[in-house]
C-alpha cells in the first residue's frame, strides 16, 4: 500500500464494527420485517442518498441475471448484495479497508449470498483481475480518496469486458468554494482528491471508455442530509445508521457535507461510460 492508501484505510478503520452492527441489526430485527439485505441498507450503502441512490444507479447499468459486475471501492458490500439480490448479478467487491472487507464478507454469508457476492481486499490502482473479466463496473463514492484518476481508470478500462459499461457515483467538485473538512471520507484535504466532472471525463476518456452521461444530483444530496437532519432531531440515531461508519464525528462531517453541497461546492454526480 502506499502512504496514502494507508491513512485512508486507517481513515475508514473502526475496530469494532462487526459488534456495532451486529448489535444493531439485533435492534433492527426486532421492529422490521424487511429482507435482511433491506435491514443492513441504513449501514452497508456509505454514499450519498443510501439506498434509493443505489436503486438510481442500478437503474442505469443494464443489468441482467448471470453478468458479472465489479463494485470499485465495495465498502462494506451493501451495493454488491443488493445487486445480486435484484438483478441476479455475480457480484466481486475490492476494497483497500480489510475490516470493511472482513465485516461484509461476514454479512454476505449471514445473508446468503456467498455464492454471489465476494468481496477483495485490494487497491483500485492494482486490481489482482484479470483483463476483460466484467460485464459491468461499479464505483460508489470511491474516487474522492484516489488522486491518480488516469491510473483508476486504466485500471477499470483493463477489467471490463468490450461493450460493458461503467457507472461512476461519486462526490465531484461542481464549484470553486473551499471545501469544509472533516466529511465523511476524509479528516483534511490530505487525503481528499475530490476532482471536477471534467477531470473524470478527461480519465476516462484516455481510458478509451465513451462517456454517455454526468448527471449532477445536487437536489438529491441537499434532501437526503435534511431527512437526516430531521430524523436525528425527531428520534436519534437509527439502529443501523451511516454514524456507525462515520465515527464519533459524524454529526460535523454531515454537516459540513451538507454545506458544502449547498454552497455549490461539491455533489454527488452519476457519470455512465461504455468500453468501445
Ligand atoms: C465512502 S466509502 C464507500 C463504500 C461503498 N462504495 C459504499 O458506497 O457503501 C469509500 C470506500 O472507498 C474505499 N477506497 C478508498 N480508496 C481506495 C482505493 N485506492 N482502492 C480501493 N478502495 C478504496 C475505502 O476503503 C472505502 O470503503
Amino acid at each position: 500500500m502506499t502512504a496514502t492508501e494507508t491513512r485512508v484505510a486507517e481513515h475508514y478503520t473502526n475496530g469494532a464494527l462487526q459488534a456495532a452492527i451486529e448489535a444493531g441489526w439485533a435492534k433492527m430485527q426486532a421492529v422490521s420485517e424487511a429482507a435482511p439485505v433491506d435491514q443492513l441498507a441504513g449501514v452497508d450503502e456509505f454514499h450519498i442518498g443510501g439506498r434509493p441512490a443505489t436503486e438510481m444507479v442500478c437503474e442505469r447499468m443494464e443489468l441482467a441475471p448471470g453478468l458479472k459486475v465489479l463494485d470499485v471501492g465495495c465498502g462494506l458490500g451493501g451495493s454488491a448484495r443488493f445487486m445480486a439480490t435484484r438483478y441476479g448479478v455475480d457480484v466481486e467487491g475490492i476494497d483497500l479497508t480489510q475490516e470493511y472487507v472482513e465485516v461484509g464478507n461476514a454479512l454476505t454469508r449471514e445473508v446468503g449470498l456467498g455464492d454471489k457476492v465476494r468481496l477483495l481486499r485490494a487497491s483500485a490502482l492494482n486490481l489482482p483481475l484479470g483483463d476483460c473479466g466484467f460485464d459491468r463496473v461499479s464505483q460508489f463514492h470511491v474516487g474522492m480518496n484516489i488522486e491518480d484518476k488516469d491510473a483508476l481508470f486504466a485500471e477499470i478500462g483493463r477489467v471490463l469486458k468490450p461493450g460493458g459499461l461503467l457507472a461512476v457515483y461519486d462526490v465531484m467538485r461542481v464549484g470553486d468554494e473551499t471545501l469544509d473538512y472533516p466529511v465523511a471520507w476524509a479528516q483534511d484535504e490530505s487525503t481528499s482528491f475530490v476532482a471536477p466532472v471534467a477531470a473524470y471525463r478527461e480519465a476516462i476518456e484516455k481510458a478509451d471508455l465513451s462517456v454517455q452521461s454526468a448527471e449532477p444530483k445536487k437536489e438529491l444530496g441537499l434532501e437526503f442530509f435534511a431527512r437526516m437532519k430531521a430524523r436525528m432531531a425527531e428520534s436519534g440515531p437509527p439502529p443501523l445508521g451511516l454514524h456507525i461508519v462515520m465515527g464519533k464525528d459524524a454529526g460535523v462531517k454531515v454537516a459540513n457535507m451538507a454545506a458544502n453541497i449547498a454552497k455549490g461546492a461539491i455533489a454527488p454526480v452519476l457519470m455512465l461510460a461504455r468500453k468501445g
